[in-house]
């Protein structure tokens, strides 16, 4: 099986995970939470939303959390934004990297941005000429790139389109996210194979959503194309709350266990990661999906009897 040597992982939990819970968490549990996470060897982070608070109660506190995080040298702490306004928010709070987000589903868009994907593209032209000039990298989502709950199958035509946009736009990567678990391991290569030749130097990266259970499968896929970036909430927290059914990302921990079981260096410290899943458990009160939490890291050498 040729697989990749290492791969770079980025926790998206501070943000798509919590996006969803109707629990909202203090403001000093979030900032724990993402001091946890840098302490595990993640070198990316999307700690929050520069959103309508409406739109996102629970990012609320974005500029309260991005203030007072203490940024680990090494990491990149990244913040998603929808608009001019959210880019407004973003300079003024001094961030590294943002995450622009189109869905290449038209009804997908028009629910979770109120904007056409015409308009939105049509925005991201002038904020990321400011982005750019304030040294601000920008990573493109594609948002229900492998289907959505609205318009069912989307042809990879709609990816391509958005793709070609962003390269436009100049983004350092792009990040095609399967919203609602709709892709399955074929549909991934698939995508992988017909759009890597179309990339040149811009990064991809994939963002599964384990609602169906196929996650780390997907994940394998993309890995046998080459893909070296992946997305992951800690404890498989997580959903979209403008795609019904929508249900948490892979959980990194139990992605950091496959890949390392596999050979693969991901650079993090999985006891680390394991007890910040725990601890995210904690923070909002119910049990996490992920498998790890549960099981305990792979225990080679047995366990010995008393
Ligand atoms: N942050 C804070 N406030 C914002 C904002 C932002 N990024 N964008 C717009 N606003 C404010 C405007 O200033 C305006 O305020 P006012 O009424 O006081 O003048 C008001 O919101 C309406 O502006 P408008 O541009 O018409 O926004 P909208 O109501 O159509 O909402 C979005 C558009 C994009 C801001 C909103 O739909 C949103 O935040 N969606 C995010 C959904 C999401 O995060 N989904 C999960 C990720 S996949
Ligand atoms: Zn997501």
């Amino acid at each position: 099986m040729k697989l990749p040597k290492a791969v770079t992982l980025v926790e998206v939990g501070p943000r798509d995970g919590l996006q969803n819970e109707a629990y909202f968490v203090p403001t000093d549990q979030k900032i724990e939470l993402i001091h946890r996470l840098s302490e595990t060897g993640l070198k990316r982070i999307e700690i929050t939303s520069f959103v309508h608070p409406k739109a996102i109660p629970q990012l609320q506190d974005s500029e309260e959390v991005i203030k007072t995080v203490q940024r680990k040298p090494g990491i990149v702490y990244s913040t998603l934004v929808p608009n001019e306004k959210g880019l407004e928010r973003a300079l003024a709070a001094d961030v590294e990297e943002i995450g622009l987000f189109v869905s290449a589903s038209e009804i997908h868009n028009q629910r979770n941005v109120r904007m056409s994907i015409a308009d939105s593209l049509k925005g991201f032209r002038n904020m990321a000429v400011k982005a750019l000039a304030h040294g601000i990298r920008m990573r493109g989502y594609v948002v229900t790139a492998f289907g959505c709950p609205y318009e069912g199958r989307i042809a990879p035509e709609k990816v391509e389109f958005i793709i070609k946009e962003y390269k436009g736009l100049g983004v350092h990567e792009i990040a095609l996210g399967d919203t609602t678990g709709m892709a399955n391991p074929v549909m991934v290569s698939r995508m992988v194979e017909r759009i890597k030749p179309q990339l040149g130097v811009t990064g991809l990266a994939l963002h599964f959503h384990d609602t169906r259970g196929a996650a780390l499968a997907n994940v394998l896929s993309a890995l046998q194309g080459g893909v070296t970036v992946f997305d992951g909430a800690i404890g498989g927290l997580g959903g979209c709350p403008y795609a019904q059914g929508a249900s948490g990302n892979v959980a990194t921990e139990d992605l950091v266990n496959m890949l390392e079981e596999m050979g693969i260096e991901t650079g993090i410290d999985l006891q680390k990661l394991i007890d910040c899943a725990k601890y995210a458990g904690e923070v909002i009160g119910k049990g996490l999906p992920g498998h790890l939490i549960h099981s305990g890291k792979t225990c080679w050498e047995g366990i010995k009897p008393d």
